[in-house]
């Protein structure tokens, strides 16, 4: 059995204005998983995933690699633990592309040769070397987001939590996306409304609404169950609507 790399237990968050965001969540992840996260706008999604790194910090037990999050804990879960905020520009706010990729490895202590190879192979990942001196706030908001993930991918972490990973990319740059995630053996939490990628990229889906959970199980069940799917503002994809294919026009 692998390792228990997350563990959640009765988290409660409310926001300074009272808000309800999650209302006791408990999860566990596995080494090597990747787990997607779905459920209508406002369920509790990237709230959810600013307590994997401690961002957010509610009420019951977060436990990260068997770390519970503690001012002396918090630095090594922050270097294993990659996050993708939803809005990249949250995630991009030094002068160029280069430095907001470098921002991870130079705090992780790494040396100047291991830096600069770290941000292009990071670059070269999302297609986006080509763009490496240029100010991070000049680009789209889809090259954006391919360089918040670079960010990420630039430290190696050994957990890495996507909050909408495909919102805004073309579709060349998301299928690009897709074959990433499908490749890459470290362990993986995407939160996303593109069921389609869910469906290709996750062994195991969480639904959740109204900050709670309302199921966790394999994706192929999950994502076929029509009723559960319509109750919580979502469908069913169309590529596992058997014989049924609706286009446009
Ligand atoms: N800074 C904040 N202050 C108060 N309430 C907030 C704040 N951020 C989020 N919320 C509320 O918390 C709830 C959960 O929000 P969250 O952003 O986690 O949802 P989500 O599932 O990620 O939604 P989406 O699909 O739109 O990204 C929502 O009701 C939202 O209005
Ligand atoms: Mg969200």
């Amino acid at each position: 059995m692998s390792e228990k790399i997350v563990e959640i237990k009765n988290l409660r968050y409310a926001y300074p204005d009272g808000k309800e965001a999650l209302r006791g969540v408990n999860l566990d992840i596995f080494e090597g998983e990747t787990l997607g996260i779905i459920g209508p706008n406002g369920a509790g999604k990237s709230t959810l995933l600013l307590h994997l790194n401690g961002i957010l910090r509610g009420e019951g037990f977060v436990r990260i690699f068997g770390l519970d999050i503690t001012g002396d804990t918090l630095s090594d879960i922050r270097s294993g633990v990659g996050l993708v905020f939803q809005e990249p520009d949250h995630q991009l706010f030094m002068p160029t592309v280069f430095d907001d990729v470098a921002f991870g490895p130079i705090n992780m202590g790494l040396d100047r040769k291991q830096i600069e190879d770290s941000v292009k192979e990071a670059l070269k990942e999302v297609d986006m070397l080509d763009v490496i001196h240029r100010p991070s706030h000049h680009l789209s908001i889809g090259e954006k987001k391919r360089v918040a993930i670079a960010t990420i991918l630039s430290m190696h972490p050994r957990l890495i939590a996507l909050d909408e990973p495909s919102a805004n990319l073309d579709p060349k740059h998301r299928r690009d996306l897709i074959y990433f995630l499908k490749k890459a053996t470290l362990s993986k939490i995407i939160a996303s409304h593109d069921l389609e990628l869910i469906l290709e990229t996750c062994g195991r889906v969480l639904l959740l609404d109204k900050g709670e959970i309302i199921a966790d199980g394999l994706t192929a069940d999950m994502l076929r169950n029509q009723s559960l799917l319509e109750s919580h503002g979502l469908e069913v994809p169309h590529s596992l609507l058997n014989g049924y294919y609706q286009c446009a026009g």
